[in-house]
């Protein structure tokens, strides 16, 4: 076989077969296939596309390419959830709990990652003594016996996508939804997961920010899970503003203690008890969505789901008395009011900027290297249409330096205060199965 005829039969428009996508991943990870034909070969997908079955073979062989995490020990129908990026969002730190707490296994493989926040698992390193250096023998017991744990990242995951993925940084090819579709499923797929539950963001502060190329980044992904064994559903989510209230990462587990008391943000609850009833669908521990989302109700009122945070966060060695005093996570030596100039209805809270504006405070990582203060970040105190007065605090910056001249300045310019009424955003637009 050679990679000049494969390059050149989809650059032709015609469908590459199982044997010549197995053999350009293959060639590509070992390094016998060059970048600059590997280039070529995106470039001519991003033009012509890939049939459904070109996708999941695609998906697979970057599965193939590396480890693979076997979750066989683990009881129960393992169920994973996904999302596409987002600003704030807290949904991850509240499902686990949550769905554990009514028992669907949750066996969360997590990184640290670079952005606006840190990851999961940088989040959860607010609680004091958290870790997630575990042998996987423990995470197993763990898992099976408390159904939530999480560890951190090992063993080589995915080589293909990781040096594809960065090559199509470079060459203008990150734009294509079946390359896109199958870079993150393979990366699910690879961690062990049964089952996978989407959460795929539209709006001015996600990946897709039209509503149409996230419907249809959503169908490519289900598909692909579906037509390679793993039972896959999509919800289409806003991300026009950010999620909930909190930016940051201590800031952000404080908010997820207040979700599973039940007294979280509306948004950011609503779009957890839909992720969480489909979560527990897929896992079969109820029969229909309206029997799942009235047990993770239930499970919010009756206290368990916060005595499955408790658990899991005692059994990784962390101080489980935060969940009841919040207080003792970090705290930030400055708390600034950014307040409106002018009265009228919020209408936009641009959510990639206000992600910025809580990086540049030290919530997030901008290299591999930088430290994360899990302290600092933004409180929103406003959502897109509530009505201010002048002076009116919109977000709370929580700070460990007092001159933030320039993370306002950020704020003010990624808000827009109109005087006509404006409605709040749909938050669920639809849901892909
Ligand atoms: N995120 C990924 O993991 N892969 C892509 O190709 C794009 C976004
Ligand atoms: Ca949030």
């Amino acid at each position: 076989m050679r990679m000049v005829d494969i390059i050149e039969k989809k650059r032709d428009g015609k469908e590459l077969t199982t044997e010549e996508i197995q053999f350009c991943i293959k060639g590509y990870t070992d390094g016998s296939i060059p970048d600059y034909q590997m280039s070529a070969l995106t470039m001519a997908i991003v033009f012509q596309g890939m049939s459904e079955a070109e996708r999941a073979t695609l998906t697979m062989a970057m599965v193939e390419s590396g480890d693979q995490i076997d979750l066989s020990a683990i009881h129960g129908i393992k169920v994973d959830k996904h999302s596409t990026g987002g600003v704030g969002d807290t949904t991850t730190l509240v499902l686990g709990p949550l769905v554990a707490s009514v028992g669907v296994p949750v066996a969360k493989m997590s990184g640290r990652g670079l952005g606006h926040t840190g990851g999961t698992i940088d989040k959860l390193e607010s609680v004091e003594g958290f870790h997630v250096e575990l042998e996987n023998e423990e995470f197993v017991r763990l898992v099976n016996q408390n159904k939530l744990a999480v560890i951190g990242q090992s063993g080589n995951l995915t080589p293909a996508d990781k040096k594809l993925y960065a090559l199509r940084d470079v060459t203008g090819t990150v734009e294509s939804i079946p390359l896109i579709a199958s870079s993150i499923m393979s990366k699910k797929i690879a961690a062990g997961a049964d089952a996978i539950v989407l959460d795929v963001k539209t709006g001015a502060g996600a990946f897709m920010k039209t509503l149409e190329d996230s419907r249809e980044l959503a169908k490519a992904m289900v598909r692909i899970g579906n037509n390679v064994g793993r039972r896959t559903m999509a919800v289409i989510s806003d991300m026009s503003q950010p999620l909930g209230f909190a930016i940051g990462n201590a800031l952000e587990v404080k908010e997820a203690i207040d979700t599973l008391k039940g007294e979280g943000p509306e948004d950011l609850t609503e779009l957890c008890l839909t992720l969480g009833s489909h979560m527990v669908l897929l896992a079969e521990k109820a029969t229909n969505v309206e029997e799942a989302r009235q047990m993770l109700k239930n499970a919010i009122k009756d206290g368990s789901a916060l005595e499955t945070l408790k658990v899991f966060l005692r059994s990784q060695g962390g101080d489980d008395s935060v969940v009841d005093d919040p207080a003792r996570l970090p705290q930030a030596s400055f708390k600034i009011e950014v307040e409106a100039k002018e009265e009228g209805y919020l209408a936009e809270i641009i959510a990639d900027e206000m992600g910025t504006a809580a990086m540049l405070l030290g919530a997030g990582r901008a290299t591999k290297e930088s430290e994360i203060d899990l302290a600092v970040g933004l409180l929103l105190k406003k959502k897109i249409g509530d009505q201010v007065q002048v002076g009116e605090s919109i977000v709370t910056i929580y700070s460990n330096f007092e001159d933030v001249q320039e993370v306002k300045e950020k704020i003010y310019n990624s808000i827009t205060i109109t005087k006509e009424k404006v409605s709040a955003p749909i938050l669920v637009h639809e849901e892909i199965t």
